[in-house]
């Protein structure tokens, strides 16, 4: 009956409540820089002014997205690493987990440096590194990667073989940038002198618990076997060309599994980190590289990590790393609340919006509407130095990317025989506004055309050209319509045909399946 009831109200509670205590979005002159010294990201959703991203303001210059599959995170990092190096001239560095970027990348002029696929890296250079300091950072890797952690006695011998191996290869533990008496700069060991040297100790036969031994020699030989010793052998890739070389995209997906990757990805931005730390910090315009770490996985949540450092670290070098993943929670809390901005592309899951707003603390309405978004919709959260009296948190009408490239390919290699592929294109490459018309021209709806298109992107602009013939057929195209396509973009008779009779077999074997599905695992 109308009775008043006191109760315990926390102020975090309060803010999440109240949508009305702050203006809705900051003032112009935050949101509005000088475009010849920011980012243009998009219009504001509800007073449409135009944001302009700078990390003059605020904490430091590190960026994290996150959103579900499609929500439009790497067509963001895409947009974002054009303009950076359009106004700031900066380097942009992409750590490619899954090769995903790599098509783009080569299109757009820059270069692709394929790790497992006749790239090295050492993982025991020094990067300018005290060896002491060096080893450090190697057990931390391993303790991250390996269950070394969980066998001192293991670890020890470890750590001690590493440091055999240097002072072998004439290193003093504690000196940086050694030399010779010729003065040429040393060679560093690698994990092979490292499995040398404790397989040595276990032929002598003289250690007491061989078990121990044996154990720390295997967990090392998975990194030395031949064909997989990307990691123990002498560099060929290097940090100059790595960070001065404008966009570089830096390819994982060749290593065999997420181990390699993770420490190709770890022994990268420990390099990288050593270098900047050289360079120091200067107060100057821009940002001199931009990392992009997409699909963080590990490198991302373990708080031990490098990459958590780094954002800890906060505004000590002149670099940002940008950080994104479908899985908020496999970004460290500690990561989302030391950036210096977030950008929330659209996340279902009550799981994840609970993390998200309990790191961030934004209101129950933002969190409604991050929930509702479309493609490109976000909101933007940024941790500002100074107190400020509006709110850190905004939405953004839609992230305004240019389309980074027109182009489509079919891939043609399934399409021949054998022999034939010598002298013929591996992909065919045709204008996506083409293919379009084309589509519409066929009777296709534009419902279908959009997801012919999505699996094109998805697939980086790549799609099989006998899948391609299998989905559009699924769609009811009719085959004198694809046969005029196809030899429009230049295939052949004799390769038409045989494009043909692959699709009818690969249609025998797909009954009821989904075709999209089958394209999107190839
Ligand atoms: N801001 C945007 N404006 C227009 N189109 C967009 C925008 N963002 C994304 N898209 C389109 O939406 C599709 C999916 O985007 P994107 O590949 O960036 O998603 P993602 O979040 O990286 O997904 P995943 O987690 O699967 O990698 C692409 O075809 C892309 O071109
Ligand atoms: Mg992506």
């Amino acid at each position: 009956m109308g009775r008043l009831k006191i109760s315990k109200v926390s102020n975090k509670e309060i803010s999440r409540r109240n949508i009305l205590v702050h203006p809705p979005e900051p003032p112009m002159h935050v949101l509005f820089k000088d475009p010849s010294n920011s980012i243009f990201i998009g219009r504001t959703k509800m007073l449409h002014v135009p944001f302009y991203w700078t990390f003059q303001e605020t904490t430091n210059p590190h960026i994290a997205a996150c959103g579900i599959t499609g929500s439009g995170k790497s067509y963001f990092i895409k947009t974002f690493l054009v303009r950076a190096s359009f106004v700031w001239n900066s380097n942009s560095l992409i750590i490619d987990w899954a090769g995903e970027y790599k098509a783009w990348v080569r299109q757009t002029g820059g270069k692709v440096i394929s790790l497992g696929k006749g790239s090295y890296l050492n993982l025991l250079d020094l990067g300018g590194m005290k060896p002491y300091n060096r080893i450090k950072q190697v057990m931390r890797t391993l303790a991250l990667l390996t269950d070394v952690d969980k066998y001192p006695e293991q670890k020890r011998l470890t750590e001690q073989a590493i440091e055999k191996a240097y002072v072998e290869n004439k290193f003093r533990m504690d000196v940086k940038e050694q030399r010779d008496e010729l003065g040429k700069p040393l060679t560093p060991p690698t994990l092979k002198d490292v499995v040398r040297i404790l397989e040595e100790m276990s032929s002598m036969g003289t250690y007491e618990f061989p078990a121990e031994l044996d154990n720390a020699i295997y967990r090392l030989r998975q990194f030395t076997r031949p064909g997989e010793d990307f990691f123990a052998q002498q560099s060929t890739v290097s940090m100059d060309d790595l960070t001065t070389s404008g966009l570089v995209d830096l390819d994982l997906s060749g290593l065999p599994d997420e181990t390699f990757r993770a420490l190709g990805a770890l022994a990268i931005l420990q390099f990288l980190k050593e270098r900047m730390r050289m360079v120091g910090w200067s107060k100057k315009k821009g940002i001199d590289l931009i990392i992009v770490l997409d699909e963080a996985w590990k490198i991302g949540k373990d708080d031990n990590s490098d990459a958590v450092m780094i954002i800890r670290e906060g505004r000590k070098y002149n670099f940002a790393l940008f950080v994104a993943s479908q899985n908020p929670t496999d970004i460290s809390e500690a990561i989302f609340s030391n950036v210096g901005t977030t950008f929330i592309l659209k996340v279902k899951f009550d799981k994840f919006l609970n993390y998200l707003q309990n790191t961030l603390n934004f209101s129950n309405f933002m969190r409604s509407e991050i929930m509702k978004f479309g493609v490109g919709q976000c909101a933007v959260d940024m941790a500002f130095a100074a107190a400020t009296s509006f709110p850190s948190t905004f939405l953004l009408d839609k992230i305004e990317g240019e389309e980074p490239s027109k182009e489509f390919f079919l891939d043609m290699e399934s399409a021949y025989e054998g022999k034939e592929m010598m002298d013929m294109a591996r992909s065919i490459s045709f204008l996506k506004e083409n293919m379009k018309k084309r589509l519409l021209g066929f009777g296709l709806d534009e419902s279908r055309i959009e997801e012919v298109i999505s699996l094109f992107d998805k697939k980086n602009r790549h799609i099989d050209v006998i899948s391609f013939v299998v989905l559009l057929e699924r769609y009811g195209v009719a085959r004198s319509n694809i046969t005029s396509f196809l030899k429009e973009v230049g295939v052949d008779d004799a390769t038409i045909i045989n494009i043909f009779t692959k699709a009818d077999r690969k249609k025998g074997g797909l009954v009821g399946g989904d075709i999209t599905q089958v394209i999107l695992e190839e």
